[in-house]
């Protein structure tokens, strides 16, 4: 089996399956990122060398303020707990997104985590946190123009490569393989630059409950597609 370089994973679903038990959303959210958790084990036995997960976009804060607090809470536990399965399995952990929009601990927890993991290179594991694809291009779009301006970056410099490096993203492969859980067929703003020629693939498993199983089940359907770029088959690298 080949696997990707890169997954990117909209985990999503996590409320509709806790509801679907009788629970409130919020406890869909807990078992949801305890999944995580065993998702990072597997992608990494599996040997994928960058997960890229969509855990909290820019657009859901407009969801109601008990289940952003509760998400927010999670998240402070989550990155805290991080460290040591970082340094546990020398993975580097990057957050991607408007991460000044959280509170003091959480910047600081994202700041340590960073820092403790940015030598390890079994896996390169980025968190998206208020993360949104037109937010992303926009900052990027104004540090260009604040450079441009001040006359550090001319025109003629800017191409895809360039853009590419003014991304949140920078210095990371494109991904190779999104996967989307629980049965919605949309981006819903994430990675909008980077997804370019990405393989999509879509299951109707909610998060909470997509395991090894259904890790390989998506590789495989990666590994059937005919990659191309441009109507030229697309040479693995
Ligand atoms: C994904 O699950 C997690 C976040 C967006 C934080 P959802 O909370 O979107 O769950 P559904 O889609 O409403 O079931
Ligand atoms: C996408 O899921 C965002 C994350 C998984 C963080 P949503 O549940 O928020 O997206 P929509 O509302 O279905 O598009
Ligand atoms: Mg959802």
């Amino acid at each position: 089996m080949n696997i990707p370089r890169h997954i990117a994973i909209i985990l999503d679903g996590n409320g509709r399956w806790a509801q679907s038990h009788g629970m409130p959303r919020t406890y869909g959210h807990i078992r949801g990122c305890a999944n995580l958790e065993t998702v990072v084990d597997e992608a990494l036995d599996l040997g994928v060398k960058y997960l890229t997960v969509y855990a909290f976009s820019t657009e859901n804060w407009k969801r109601s303020k008990d289940e952003v607090e509760a998400l927010m809470k999670l998240f402070r536990s989550y990155l805290k707990k991080c460290i040591r399965v970082a340094v546990h399995n020398q993975i580097r952990i990057r957050v991607i997104g408007e991460t000044t929009a959280f509170s003091k601990e959480i910047q600081q927890n994202i700041a340590e985590l960073e820092e403790v993991s940015k030598d390890y290179d079994r896996m390169v594991f980025q968190i998206a946190l208020n993360y949104g694809g037109r937010d992303e291009l926009t900052r990027a779009m104004r540090q260009m123009a604040r450079e441009a301006a001040a006359g550090t970056l001319s025109p003629e410099e800017i191409d895809e490569t360039k853009i590419s490096g003014y991304l949140d993203t920078g210095g990371i492969p494109d991904p190779d393989l999104l996967i989307r859980t629980s049965g919605e067929k949309r981006i819903s703003n994430f990675l909008l630059w980077q997804l370019a020629y990405t393989e999509l693939y879509f299951t109707d498993v909610p998060w909470p409950e997509f395991d090894r199983e259904q890790l390989i089940c998506a590789i495989e359907h990666y590994n059937n597609r005919d990659r191309r770029f441009g109507g030229v088959k697309k040479k693995d690298e």
